[in-house]
């Protein structure tokens, strides 16, 4: 599965797409299949029905830990780094880790777990995340991880869209100086969440947390009562193996199918070749489990690969903005994957945080989650790649469930701000506003995907109509990203953002829509909307205008109020930089609210507003500029 060189690049490549079933099929054949496929594909993207690796019976877990035990039983496996860096860091072996993902699969079945049954796990990024994850692959149950940062409403949503049957979590969480309540968190969920039978609870902080006999159980004492043998559950390789939530334009967030067989191929090969991984090499994602990123980079693909995965408990501010250099002196990690805000962040802090940590271990850095805009690009380049490591800017999606288009490290040729060229199996194509594919190079459009690869996006959880109405409608035929992109006269890609109500803050997906209906619930408010603005550390911010029912009064007291709105339905992420109230909101004579013009005042930028002809009441622009003092 190694391409070694760029005629190896250019030959998988062509291969991928004259031979799809015979490219994957050779690589699919790597892996440890309890029973072997019959066929390699079936697809159309009219329904869209997606399946890789027919007939193929596996359980991820053997191909992430057993055959590692087999073969290096004492390499390690995870190097947990925790938040306070004077707490010793913690490593486990690939068999360590077998042991631990066993004896908790025992413990999942012992409370009533079975295959195809749905596990919550909201839990910091400590090990337990990873055992629980692995765990639930064991047996065959279907995790469906949310992050750490989501409120209680957040969660039990998304525990009732696919009726979980238990949750695991920690009793808090402990991020920089702050400590988080988690089970707490927990408890207010499931208030609402009749499916939920279980709650197991590891310990972090040891802080007082309710326990309910009968329903909730502590992690410690519940793995002394189990054997540490569990069988790998014989799993289709179209069995689902996650849900993951993700936001889109409308709606409430979708749960995010992704099966057994294809998201581990393709999990593993696109780990190894866009990073070039060798064996004994020490790699660090930053990324939390709660994200596509963890999921496919931190605990599959890596693991899948035999790789030593660096995990991180803390923030990159904790004790200090050196935390991650430190982290990759100390581990003398040699790949460093993070996301642009991060970089866009450390590096306003200035130089002084790097003064005497040893980066030379390192090797390749990568990106993901937003574009990298030049200049943040650049100091990665010098200043912590020390202009001898490839950028390796990944592109790709929750519903991807790999790299899309990315360089190969020390293979493709990279150029600032471009996730450069597809990985084999991927055909990207740039349609016009007729829905036409736009040929040739210097070109720009929305991002398609002609042809399916192994982890592609199968279903949204319980609602396969959705799915096919978001990706697989705008364009007949085809998988439609939701993202702009250009494609320059050497035939490399650039992905220029979202061109949905989608706002990308921090690398974090959020819907305009999803934040609209929160801030809807506050008190008083009788309409809101809501665009993203260029936000120099965050890439993107939020920006809300808000009607009220009464003229305002104390302006700066209702908007903390509206934040903590904010911050109970959907969790700190989702609240807006800037709060406008307004009298009125720029609509067209069928009630459509115009965000390109509220995106353009958001901007500060009035220039040209375009054609504001079909507007309703053309006044209430000027009410909002005069407002913001852009009249
Ligand atoms: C954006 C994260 C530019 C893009 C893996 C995509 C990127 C959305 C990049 C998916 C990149 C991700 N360059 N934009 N390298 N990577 N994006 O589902 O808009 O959280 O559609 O997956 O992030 O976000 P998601």
């Amino acid at each position: 599965m190694r391409i070694n060189n760029f005629e190896e690049y250019q030959q998988a490549y062509k291969k991928s797409v004259e031979d799809p079933e015979g490219f994957w099929g050779e690589i699919a054949n790597e892996f440890v299949w309890k029973k072997p496929f019959d066929k390699v594909l079936e697809w159309n993207f009219e329904e869209p029905n997606v399946k890789w690796f027919l007939g193929g019976k596996l359980n991820i877990t053997e191909n992430c830990l057993d055959r590692h035990v087999e073969n290096k039983p004492q390499q390690t496996a995870i190097i947990w780094e925790p938040n306070d860096p004077s707490d010793e860091a913690v490593s486990l072996t690939y068999k360590v880790l077998h042991e631990r993902v066993c004896r908790f699969a025992n413990v999942l079945k012992k409370h009533g777990i079975k295959k195809g049954d749905r596990v919550c796990i909201y839990m910091p990024m400590i090990p337990e995340l990873v055992v629980s994850v692995l765990a639930c692959a064991r047996i065959g149950a279907i995790h469906s991880v949310v992050f750490g940062g989501f409120s209680a409403k957040s969660i039990s949503d998304r525990i009732n869209d696919s009726q979980c049957k238990m949750v695991i979590t920690s009793d808090g969480a402990v991020r920089g100086t702050k400590s988080i309540p988690m089970k707490e968190t927990v408890d207010d969920a499931i208030v609402t969440c009749p499916s939920v039978e279980k709650v197991i609870v590891a310990t972090r902080t040891r802080t007082p947390v309710s326990m309910i006999k009968g329903r909730d159980y502590w992690w410690e004492d519940e793995i002394k009562k189990v054997s540490a043998d569990c069988p790998a559950e014989e799993m289709d390789a179209e069995d689902p193996l996650f849900i993951l939530y993700t936001s889109g334009s409308t709606g409430k967030p979708k749960g995010v199918v992704h099966t057994c067989g294809g998201y581990m191929v393709y999990t593993t090969y696109s780990f190894v070749n866009a990073f070039q991984y060798n064996p004994g090499e020490v790699y660090f994602c930053t990324a939390d489990i709660g994200w596509i990123t963890g999921h496919s980079y931190i605990a599959y693909g890596p693991l899948a690969a035999g790789a030593i995965n660096v995990m991180f408990e803390g923030v990159p501010t904790y004790p200090d903005a050196g935390r991650f250099w430190d982290i990759v002196d100390k581990h003398k990690v040699n790949i460093f994957y993070t996301a642009p805000t991060a970089i866009r962040a450390l590096m306003g802090n200035g130089l002084e945080y790097l003064e005497g940590k040893d980066l030379s271990s390192l090797k390749v850095l990568g990106t993901v989650g937003e574009p990298i805009n030049e200049e943040a690009w650049q100091w990665y380049h010098k200043y912590i790649g020390k202009e001898k490591c490839p950028i390796v800017d990944t592109w790709w999606q929750t519903e991807t469930g790999g790299f899309m288009i990315t360089p190969l490290a020390h293979i493709t040729k990279t150029k600032p701000s471009y996730a450069t060229l597809p990985l084999p199996g991927i055909q990207p194509a740039l349609m016009d506003e007729n829905g036409n594919e736009i040929e040739g190079n210097d070109v720009s459009g929305n991002l398609c995907i002609k042809f399916p690869w192994p982890s592609i996006i199968r279903t949204t959880w319980g609602d396969h109509e959705r799915c096919k109405q978001v990706y697989f409608s705008s364009y007949p035929g085809k998988y439609f990203t939701g993202d702009g992109c250009l494609r320059d006269e050497d035939g490399y890609y650039r992905i220029t953002g979202r061109v949905d109500d989608v706002i990308n803050v921090s690398g974090h997906r959020i819907g305009t829509a999803e934040v609209e209906d929160a801030l809807n619930m506050h008190l008083g408010v009788v309409e809101s909307a809501v665009v993203g603005f260029p936000h120099d550390i965050k890439g993107q911010g939020i920006y809300a205008y808000m009607i009220m029912d009464k003229p305002v009064e104390d302006g700066e007291m209702l908007k903390k109020d509206i934040l903590a709105t904010v911050t109970r339905i959907i969790g700190p992420i989702a609240k807006p930089d800037h709060i406008l109230f307004v009298n009125g909101l720029p609509k067209t004579r069928s009630g459509k609210i115009m965000r390109r013009i509220l995106r353009k005042i958001a901007e500060g930028d009035v220039s040209n507003l375009g054609d504001t002809s079909t507007l309703l009441d053309p006044a209430v622009v000027d009410e909002i500029k005069a407002k913001v003092g852009l009249a």
